[in-house]
């Protein structure tokens, strides 16, 4: 036998001489929850290990992610019922508690970069990413996208660096560039949620927000799980809208939309492993099914081989410690 591709992996020095593909905690961003009060850890039944944190341990939890290598940060706000309204109005409170999570951490940590989210679910008292016809139970289009650049600029102005819509309105992308550019944040980025598909492995997420649809479901603007074309389609126009990265959601049973979006595009792809995705694996490890560590690794490193630059994680920090080992 003249080839014994064997060779290569007979030890741990040419193993990791030829790996291919490289993951490390730079690329990792990891999504928190934040709620109101003080000194506040209310844990997430459906997503052991991950809580819902009041600004303070909220930023404790970032500097001890910081301390890991993890430097990136994407805040999504549990806002009380009480706050919620049809029109979503809360999105863009400066006072509101995303735009403090936003200002609190930016001052205590400045070399941290923060993400915010846009999307109006966590703000709406019918859990949808835009306005309700309250009539006919439609999703609008271009109503919504002007509350979603309030919500953009009001993250701007607290201090984001990185804003990410995940409403998958038409056109947002474009709209929010030029407020931001109105507005002198230039160097403010727009990670884009480009190819989001209406997925069951929300799940847990909509647990942890109490932000479950009244009605209805999202499909009539996150895309169908059927199709990868429409997906080029939604990155070609954010790119053409002057996203900075463009984003694939959910990330593990997505991974040839996410290969097919790193050949087609030069833009960084970001790749989002989602709630279910997390509760997945945590149930499988709590039964003694699965090696944690393991897992962590393996999954994160299969969605660098298929391409993905970022990593949007709740295994960030277990991943640093892991890697950091
Ligand atoms: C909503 C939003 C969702 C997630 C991030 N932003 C849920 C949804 O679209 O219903 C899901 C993230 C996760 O499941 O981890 N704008």
């Amino acid at each position: 036998m003249l080839i014994r591709p064997r060779r290569n992996r007979v030890n741990e020095v040419i193993r990791s001489m030829v790996r291919e593909t490289y993951l490390g905690p730079e690329q990792l961003i990891a999504p928190l929850f934040v709620i109101d009060g003080k000194n506040q850890n209310i844990p997430i039944h459906s997503m052991p290990g991950q809580s819902r944190l009041s600004i303070d341990l909220m930023i404790r939890e970032a500097r001890e992610l910081f301390d890991h290598g993890i430097k990136t940060v994407a805040l999504f706000p549990a806002i009380n019922e009480s706050l919620k309204t049809p029109d979503a109005r809360e999105s863009y409170n400066p006072d509101g508690l995303n735009a403090r999570a936003i200002s609190e951490l930016k001052n205590a940590i400045p070399e941290m970069m923060i993400m915010g989210d846009v999307a109006l679910d966590p703000y709406s008292s019918e859990g949808h990413d835009g306005l309700v016809n309250p009539k006919t139970g439609e999703i609008l289009n271009d109503e919504s996208v002007e509350i979603l650049v309030k919500q953009a600029l009001c993250e701007a102005r607290a201090g984001v660096d990185i804003i990410g819509p995940s409403d998958m309105m038409d056109g947002r992308v474009n709209q929010i560039r030029e407020a931001l550019d109105d507005e002198g944040f230039k160097n403010t980025l727009i990670m884009s949620y480009s190819a989001k598909y209406a997925s069951a492995y929300y799940g847990p997420f909509r647990d942890a927000l109490d932000s479950a649809p009244k009605k209805g479901d999202k499909k009539t603007y996150q895309m169908d799980y059927a199709n990868a074309n429409e997906a080029l389609r939604e990155a070609a126009l954010d790119e053409a809208e002057g996203a900075d990265i463009l984003m694939v959601k959910p990330g593990l049973p997505y991974l040839d939309v996410i290969y097919r979006l790193k050949q087609s595009f030069t833009l960084p792809i970001a790749a989002y492993n989602v709630s279910g995705e997390y509760a997945m694996v945590k149930a499988a490890v709590e039964r003694g099914w699965l090696d944690n560590d393991k897992v962590i690794i393996e999954t994160l490193t299969s969605f660098r081989r298929a391409g993905a630059d970022i990593i949007l994680t709740y295994f960030a920090k277990e991943a640093a410690q892991i890697l950091n080992k």
